[in-house]
């Protein structure tokens, strides 16, 4: 059993005395999806799809993406939004987005309510046959409700309350907050949840409180209500967190802090995994009590979503897959980006970020959108550098291959005050020239609607293309422990370690879906498992099942050394997958000084290359009847296996102890493992990103230089041609 993920929702005797049996199924439904976290009570969808009933009526398969922009009418004259959103519709826009930071407007002082300008700019939009998500409002309270009940604020790790001003400054344990979340949530539901212009709604904006903890009141008490919920008694709690180790034990509930990296720096790393999952539930239920409130007025043709910031700790999009889709955000170009591949990077992004946050995200639901789509030059970054001319088009065919319904951009208008002045719209501040990144949305708008119209959109995908498919297991817990319990500084993180693994698969030109323990994996014929730390013997023994019925596991470094509180087994090193991978044990771990002239040395056997690593080797000692794929080549423990390959069933299972220097050695593991099965992959240069779609090729060019594409020269092209230049886009049956 996974740990449950929630305990946050309880029932007021009053309900259940009003309650008929059907609606007592519901809750009881929604109850169990907060409980377990992951929605066990519902369909799965399948990786690339939705099971969704409504999805086609959400998102009209024909149109395959839609494109909008947001418009703030709250900022400009009320002369001005006729012109301006009859402009947007002139650009080849479908749809805008309003009023995420519009609570003042709505409600300038308590309880009194200023909606009439969203039905002017509702019944502009019909007129211009656009669509429009509409927003709550929830991230900017008005100043009234932090005045007269600074209560509702958060209070950061110094202690200090987070003061009117900025925005997401109220917090998620608030009971008042969430009082006047839903007040508001609740009258737009009930004005505009049958305007026939809104197409869907947006919950908050990027909820994450952009990384900052609450230490209010509010927060410290209801983690220990969670607590409380979660482990019943104080001595289960102080087992759990091995709270005799510096003396830690609690005698009662009471007092217990939310750990504060600014009280103290060794924070007991239970703990702090706790927290992380309790922050992150406590985000998922602010969204989930905004979704229940306004389903109670809206009309089932409106979807409702929110925009999660690309990969974000401690929040957690998963624990929210039974939003009707659920959307990211994505900047590729803000002067600063670890994984630049080539010398125009940082004008053009790094390839793997726009095509894991579509792979990631489609594959919480099915259904899934960017919702803000860098437009041009940004203000927020070290440095703010021009994207590359051609880049946004680029990123807009990128997030359309990964099956995106809806692509959206922050803003329309560049502004001419507040916090983000030099930050680019579709138009500069004059509010009518377009800008580059704007010419590049109507480009790309126009070669849609030339998709649109071809015949062969429903066309299966290629067998080779999905006889790759891969699966990633992901656990945001993996991440939060490794924050805490990292082993060595140079540990990149879960999720760096986990990404290198994606872009090797993306450049074999793999379909990629991202899986949890819970699923159904079958669809997949290869699964990776990312140094998944925490791991229980029930996932093992799946992981065991899906490689006897024919699937071939890619388990990495790490993997298993802990239960899911955070503990070493006591037994074995990494005791749940010892027989899974064939070892008779991992009888240590190594790291090397990465500055070092000679690093470590890795050789994968049948290959002549050399390859190096420093950040983390398991040393494994294989059954007799394991095969050895790579070796260490040197330290005193020269010719132990680094890599070892264990046939289960039809299946198997690869385990790499190594997280290695570049990327490469892990790739030739992969390659061998593809290899096995006899599947061919379409190795690319890293620079170059081909997806499937819709009975389409799409290809992206990220490069410096020009890359000849891999197909026949008789190709016929509907956009682009063979030899892609950088930033190029081509896109072929
Ligand atoms: C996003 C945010 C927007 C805007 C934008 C600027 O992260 O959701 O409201 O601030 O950044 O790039």
């Amino acid at each position: 059993m996974q740990l449950p993920k929630s305990f946050a929702i309880r029932l007021p005797q009053s309900w259940l005395n009003i309650l008929r049996p059907q609606q007592m199924l519901v809750l009881l439904l929604t109850l169990m999806i907060s409980i377990q976290g992951y929605g066990q009570t519902q369909a799965q969808p399948g990786p690339s799809g939705s099971n969704n009933p409504m999805a086609n009526t959400w998102f009209d398969p024909s149109k395959l993406v839609e494109t909008g922009v947001y418009y703030y009418p709250e900022a400009w004259p009320k002369n001005q939004w006729s012109r301006d959103i009859q402009n947007i519709a002139k650009l080849g826009f479908e749809y805008i987005h309003i009023s995420e930071f519009a609570w003042s407007t709505m409600e300038p002082t308590e309880g009194t309510y200023r909606l009439g300008w969203i039905d002017t700019v509702l019944n502009i939009a019909a007129q211009n046959k656009l669509k429009v998500i509409l927003c709550t409002p929830t991230p900017t309270p008005p100043v009234w409700l932090s005045r007269n009940y600074p209560d509702i604020l958060m209070v950061n790790g110094a202690g200090q309350t987070i003061n009117h001003q900025g925005r997401t400054h109220g917090s998620w344990s608030s009971k008042r907050f969430e009082q006047y979340v839903r007040t508001i949530t609740t009258k737009l539901g009930e004005r505009f949840g049958k305007h026939p212009a809104v197409w869907g709604w947006q919950l908050d904006n990027e909820p994450s409180h952009y990384s900052r903890s609450d230490y209010s009141p509010n927060a410290q008490q209801h983690f220990r209500q969670w607590l409380r919920a979660k482990y019943g008694t104080i001595a289960k709690l102080n087992e759990a967190w091995g709270a005799s180790f510096w003396s830690n034990t609690y005698n009662n509930f009471d007092q217990i802090p939310c750990p504060n990296g600014e009280e103290n720096t060794a924070a007991n790393p239970h703990q702090v995994l706790d927290y992380r999952r309790f922050s992150a539930n406590a985000c998922a239920d602010f969204l989930r009590m905004q979704q229940q409130t306004l389903r109670q007025y809206i009309s089932p043709r409106q979807f409702v979503t929110t925009n999660f910031m690309h990969w974000h700790s401690p929040v957690d999009p998963w624990r929210n897959q039974d939003l009707d889709a659920v959307t990211y955000t994505m900047y590729p170009v803000w002067g600063g980006d670890a994984d630049s591949v080539n010398s125009h990077s940082f004008r053009l992004g790094s390839i793997g970020n726009i095509s894991w946050a579509n792979d990631y995200y489609r594959s919480i639901n099915g259904l899934t959108g960017v919702m803000e789509l860098q437009p041009g030059q940004v203000n927020w970054g070290k440095y703010n550098p021009q994207p590359m001319p051609g880049a946004v088009r680029m990123w807009l065919w990128n997030a359309y291959s990964g099956g995106l319904k809806l692509i959206c951009s922050y803003r329309y208008r560049q502004p001419r005050f507040g916090n983000e002045l030099y930050h680019n719209g579709m138009v500069g501040p004059d509010g009518v020239t377009p800008l580059p990144g704007g010419l590049e949305f109507s480009q790309f708008m126009r070669e849609i609607k030339q998709l649109r119209q071809q015949p062969n959109l429903k066309a299966a995908p290629p067998a080779a293309y999905t006889a790759r498919k891969a699966a990633i297991l992901w656990s945001p817990d993996n991440h939060w422990i490794q924050e805490c319990q990292g082993g060595t500084k140079q540990w990149p993180g879960n999720f760096a370690h986990q990404f290198r693994y994606y872009n090797i698969l993306k450049s074999f030109t793999a379909p990629v879906d991202y899986t949890d323990t819970l699923r159904d994996w079958s669809a997949c014929p290869f699964l990776i498992v990312p140094s998944f730390q925490l791991m229980s013997h029930q996932t093992a023994a799946k992981l065991k099942a899906y490689a006897e019925n024919g699937g071939q596991v890619v388990i990495s470094a790490r993997t298993a050394q802990m239960d899911n509180r955070g503990h070493l087994w006591e037994g074995p090193w990494a005791q749940p997958i010892l027989d899974l991978i064939g070892a008779k044990a991992i009888p240590f771990f190594d790291h090397l000084p990465a500055e070092a002239i000679q690093a470590g040395s890795l050789k994968v056997k049948d290959d002549s290359k050399t390859y190096q690593w420093s950040t983390w080797g398991d040393i494994i000692d294989p059954k007799p009847e394991t095969e050895v794929w790579a070796t260490y080549q040197d330290q005193f423990y020269a010719g132990r296996p680094a890599v070892t390959h264990h046939k289960v069933g039809k299946g198997g299972i690869t385990y790499i102890g190594v997280h290695s220097k570049t990327k490469d050695f892990e790739a030739a593991i992969l390659q061998k493992v593809y290899q096995l099965c006899k599947v061919e992959v379409q190795q690319v240069p890293n620079e170059l990103r081909i997806d499937w779609r819709d009975g389409h090729w799409v290809a992206c060019n990220y490069g410096t230089r020009s890359v000849q594409l891999p197909v026949p020269t008789s190709t016929k092209f509907l956009i682009g041609q063979r030899t892609l230049k950088p930033t190029e886009v081509a896109v072929w049956q």
